[in-house]
């Protein structure tokens, strides 16, 4: 079978349709998604390309005739999860050999790991990368017309709008508004694997908000890699901070949330958007890497410290409160002592509600992985540490602030540890904790905080 001339998509998702249709039970999929929020969206659109092609959802693997992976590669033990996985599902496919085993994302998107994949999980069916959703039908059609393995991980630039995800959540939903990179920051895979900016067009991306809203949902997230390059590619040009004053326009009560929001491109028009509109929470990630001049430039952040300071102060100085996290890494190839020391004072002058730290991990391909590094794992290991005491004891401190404050929190679910303790976060992201009841799942609530801890504050209903 030729991968290439294969029918259209449409046409193969009709006749797997059928295919499966002659089955006696209804087949199942059990779906696991590694790795990011746009990897949970595009598990959840695949989700829904299989349901229409006649699939139902499990969450037991034994059940399931389609188990499928959708990986992440940003970092190694990232990578090593999928393999060990790998190697646990083997005995499945041995006891049930009409089983289709297929791996998608970022991970296999890389040619060596779909190679190793090929010759040494022999049992995987079908490999795709990081356009899933574009060859889900086509590949399945082929692995029907008895090819024993299918293969395409090339990256397409259209994206597809026709189908319908299955949402994890009624009232909370990711919406991504594009694809790929185009910053190839040293240490970073996501370029490689996901390929060049592509953003989808504004009217799409209003029309599923619009039905988000009216279908009830409470929090919609947009994602992107670097949104503030939203529009960049459209033929009608629009930016990041125009098409979230048209998503603020639709009515209702509901709040958006965007990440990633690159430094280099964060404008004070995106500040003052952020402060003007009435859906938009109170909460900007604004990923900083490390707080070194030095490591920024061989990172290729393409911005300084003082340039992010100024960002961070004119936000602060409009609103004091305004809630700011960070992603960082730790042990960027060579990182010195005083280099680390800048990241430590960085945060420490920030003062950031929540933060992302990583050790750097070195990515086959990225020009960072040729970078002589010196640095040992043991350093590096308790450089992470310093950071993590650090961050524990500012946002101990941060979070007092809200102490006697009233907050309107999204109430997401009941705690597992403490029945009748409801879980949920406000507007500026910070997670509460409150006395309730499975009712409120799902709804705004007004909490006053009477308590703080390091990774929540704690309150009464009103
Ligand atoms: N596009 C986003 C941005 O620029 O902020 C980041 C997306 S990346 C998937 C999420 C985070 O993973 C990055 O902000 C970075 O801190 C971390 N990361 C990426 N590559 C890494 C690496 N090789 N080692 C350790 N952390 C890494
Ligand atoms: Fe990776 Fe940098 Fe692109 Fe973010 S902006 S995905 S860190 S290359
Ligand atoms: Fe996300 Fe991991 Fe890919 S973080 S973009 S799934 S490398």
């Amino acid at each position: 079978m030729d991968l290439e001339n294969l029918p259209d998509a449409e046409f193969c998702m009709q006749e797997v349709r059928k295919w499966l249709a002659q089955r006696p039970q209804q087949p199942k999929v059990y779906l696991h998604v590694f790795g990011c929020q746009l990897n949970v969206a595009e598990g959840e659109q695949m989700a829904g390309i299989l349901q229409t092609m006649g699939y139902a959802m499990t969450d037991e693997i034994q059940q399931a005739s389609l188990i499928l992976y959708h990986t992440c590669a940003v970092r190694e033990n990232a990578e090593d999860r999928v393999f060990g996985t790998l190697g646990n599902i083997k005995k499945l496919k041995q006891e049930n050999p009409a089983l289709i085993i297929c791996v998608t994302g970022c991970m296999t998107a890389q040619e060596h790991i779909a190679d190793k994949i090929a010759k040494s999980y022999r049992y995987v069916d079908i490999v795709l990368g990081t356009s899933p959703a574009n060859r889900l039908a086509q590949m399945l059609y082929a692995h029907m017309h008895g090819l024993r393995y299918a293969q395409d991980i090339a990256v397409y630039a259209d994206i597809p709008e026709n189908s319908e995800s299955i949402r994890n959540s009624p009232f909370k939903a990711s919406v991504p508004i594009m694809y790929g990179c185009n910053n190839f920051c040293t240490y970073c895979i996501v370029p490689y694997v996901r390929g060049r900016e592509r953003s989808r067009k504004p009217e799409d991306i209003l029309t599923e908000v619009r039905k988000l809203i009216q279908d009830g949902c409470k929090e919609i997230m947009l994602l992107g890699q670097n949104v503030n390059s939203y529009g960049k590619d459209l033929e009608n040009q629009i930016t990041f901070p125009e098409l979230l004053r048209e998503i603020d326009r639709i009515p209702g009560k509901y709040w958006i949330r965007f990440m990633s929001s690159h430094p280099k491109d964060a404008t004070p028009e995106l500040m003052d958007c952020l402060l003007e509109c009435e859906h938009v929470a109170k909460h900007l990630h604004l990923p900083v890497q490390s707080g070194s001049n030095e490591i920024l430039r061989r990172m290729n952040r393409n911005y300084t410290i003082e340039k992010y300071l100024s960002q961070v102060s004119y936000l602060r100085e409009k609103a004091p409160d305004f809630s700011l996290t960070t992603d960082l890494i730790v042990g960027f190839p060579d990182e010195s002592q005083e280099d680390f020391e800048a990241t430590l004072a960085l945060v420490k002058q920030v003062r950031y509600d929540n933060m992302y730290s990583f050790i750097y991990s070195k990515r086959t391909g990225t020009k960072a992985a040729s970078m002589p590094d010196s640095i040992s794992d043991a350093e590096k290991s308790r450089r992470m540490q310093e950071l993590l005491v650090l961050q524990r004891e500012i946002a101990v401190e941060n979070n007092k602030r809200f102490v006697g404050r009233l907050l309107t929190v999204l109430c997401d679910g009941e705690s597992r540890k403490h029945p009748g303790i409801m879980t949920g976060r406000s507007s500026e992201n910070i997670l509460v904790e409150f006395s309730g009841n499975p009712k409120m799942i799902g709804k705004f609530v007004q909490i006053r905080i009477t308590d703080s801890k390091s990774s929540c504050v704690t309150g009464e209903v009103i």
